[in-house]
């Protein structure tokens, strides 16, 4: 489970939301959703704790699976089966496994009794893991993801960005997380993965925030919509799927050009109102609003009418017209 609390994002001494305020629990499958550059993935960089906030607090109970946006760079000669199954702790186990069946096959006596002993307790802690069960599935989630075990086979170094980053989507998939979060997982995905990532999480137990283009993915799988409002720096709780939440939306942006019309309204009438009970200003200074007075006009010769007026200093059109008619 993850809980915001108050919680505020900048980037730099830019203000991105404040005050967000949700918690996301079991069966809770959020859509984050907001224009591009509103902030999303600053905010599951914080949920995932890779970020902090600059106010408030943010909660974790329980493994968070995280799929950020941007791919990672670890260590690129693990091999693609050996990173999925490192989600459950199962990479090392079957290493270990793999050391103590060549020591059994070529020690002798002593040696071989210790690989012996050791190949059970491991055979026991990759069993209690759920054992070949458990491979065999994160086999399944990789192919599925459009991941060959021929590619599983090859160390990362090899792949292209693509396949690692659904390795990294298998992982976390696999690995059993009780909270996701996935930013884009779409991106690199073809169309039958796409299919099949939409219902495995539409059917998922945990606590999901998905950021997505895609709509089709979203529609399916959410129950609950975080709108981020990149012009009123908040998130926008809606726990409704997202049809309701289109209608929902519409109608809260029309309620609030509303009451902005309103305020506007009611603040032109107030200065309209102020204006008019503002004492006049005696005549010869209301008159002077025309523009640069050339040197030598004294405020008092220029546009008073007087015979003194000095040379250069013209009185405005209107007045120049009415003089000579
Ligand atoms: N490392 C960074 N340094 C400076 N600005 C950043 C950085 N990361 C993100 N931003 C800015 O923060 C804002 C939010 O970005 P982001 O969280 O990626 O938005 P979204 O995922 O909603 O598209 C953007 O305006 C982006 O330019
Ligand atoms: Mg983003």
């Amino acid at each position: 489970m993850i809980t915001a609390s108050g919680v505020e994002v900048r980037v730099g001494s830019r203000l991105l939301m404040e005050d967000v305020s949700f918690r996301v629990g079991p069966g809770d499958r959020v859509g984050l959703v907001g224009r591009n550059g509103a902030g999303k993935t600053t905010l599951t960089r914080i949920l995932a704790g890779e970020g902090e906030p600059a106010a408030g607090t943010v909660g974790r109970t329980g493994d968070v699976g995280y799929l950020p946006q941007d791919p990672r760079t670890g260590d690129l000669d693990v091999l693609g089966r050996d990173r999925i199954l490192s989600a459950r702790g199962l990479d090392e186990v079957i290493r270990g496994m793999r050391r103590a069946e060549e020591a059994m096959a070529q020690g002798e006596g002593d040696v071989r009794e210790q690989a012996m002993a050791r190949y059970s307790r491991l055979e026991a802690a990759f069993t209690a893991r759920g054992g070949y069960a458990a491979e065999a599935e994160a086999a399944s989630v990789a192919s599925s993801l459009g991941l060959p075990d021929r590619v599983l086979g090859q160390p990362l170094r090899t792949l292209s960005g693509g396949q690692r980053r659904r390795i990294e989507l298998a992982r976390i998939l696999f690995s059993g997380a009780s909270t996701l979060l996935l930013d884009e997982p779409t991106n690199h995905l073809d169309a039958d993965s796409v299919v099949w990532l939409r219902d495995h999480l539409r059917s998922y137990a945990g606590g999901l925030v998905i950021i997505s283009h895609d709509v089709n993915l979203i529609e399916t799988v959410v129950n609950k919509v975080f709108y981020l409002d990149a012009n009123r720096q908040v998130l926008d709780v809606y726990n409704m799927g997202w049809k309701a939440y289109l209608a929902q939306r519409e109608a809260d942006e029309r309620r609030r050009h509303r009451e902005r019309a309103n305020t506007e309204k009611k603040a032109a009438a107030l200065m309209a109102q102020a204006d008019k009970m503002r004492p006049r200003r005696p005549r010869r200074w209301r008159r002077r609003t025309w523009p640069a007075v050339p040197s030598g006009c004294s405020p008092a010769s220029r546009g008073s009418g007087s015979p003194t007026r000095s040379p250069g200093c013209a009185s405005p059109p209107r007045r120049r017209a009415a003089a000579r008619r």
